[in-house]
């Protein structure tokens, strides 16, 4: 039979935490049918947990004190990146999207084509999504978008471009709903790191 596995040679059909990330912080969670496809290029920080059926063919940066519900999926390949902050919140089923072809473009599109047939002009992309930042279920994150601190996004939104800091927004086309107290947000953030930080004195 003709195929080839995608990551070139190794195929990790579930999580196998032995295997070699990037880096790997203390207490991370990881469901058994978490797939990565390049683990390598896997960084992931303490206290985070990911639900079953999370899939990455990107680069994945992870900070410290992230829920990934089930679902989520980070598509574009290895020379595309997502950067999640520490405390964010990514529901079941959000999807983002680092890297896609040229929708307006005359060439030809997707990955069975070799390059120079395709159009690059739209490589190494990435999505960065920064501290506190909570995204509701079934949303989309288009590349290139920047979700800043403590911005909150309703489900089922499309997310493209920047999203202002402590901002809740909602829909697609998305419009702003409310403001987060930011203040707030820090200042519980600041408790809870002297509690840990307190915890691990004693
Ligand atoms: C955004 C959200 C928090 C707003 O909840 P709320 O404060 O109770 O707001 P309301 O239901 O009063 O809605 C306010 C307005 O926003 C609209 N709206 C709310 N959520 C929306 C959404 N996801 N997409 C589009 N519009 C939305 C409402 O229709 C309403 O519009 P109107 O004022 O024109 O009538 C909530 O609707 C939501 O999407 N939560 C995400 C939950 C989730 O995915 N959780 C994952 C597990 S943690």
């Amino acid at each position: 039979v003709n195929i080839t596995f995608l990551t070139g040679g190794y195929e990790m059909a579930y999580t196998d935490v032995a295997f070699k990330f990037k880096k790997l912080g203390k207490n991370v969670r990881i469901g058994r049918n978490v797939y990565f496809r390049h683990p390598h290029l896997i960084e992931i920080g303490n206290n985070v947990i990911i639900d079953d059926f999370t899939y990455f063919t990107t680069r994945v940066t992870i900070g410290n004190n992230v829920h990934i519900a089930p679902f989520v999926s980070s598509i574009g390949g290895s020379s595309s990146e997502l950067f999640i902050g520490s405390y964010c919140s990514i529901a079941a089923g959000v999807r983002f999207v680092c890297l896609s072809d040229n929708f307006r473009s005359s060439a030809l599109t997707n990955p069975t084509i070799p390059e120079g047939f395709r159009d690059d002009g739209d490589r190494l992309r990435s999505i960065v999504v920064e501290k506190h930042v909570i995204i509701g279920t079934n949303s989309v994150v288009l590349p290139g978008a920047h979700l800043c601190e403590g911005a909150s996004i309703g489900a089922m939104s499309l997310v493209k471009g920047t999203v202002e800091p402590w901002s809740l927004c909602v829909g697609n086309p998305l419009r702003k709903l409310d403001t987060r107290d930011g203040e707030k947000i820090r200042e519980a953030e600041k408790r809870y790191e002297e509690y840990i930080n307190g915890q691990h004195m004693e």
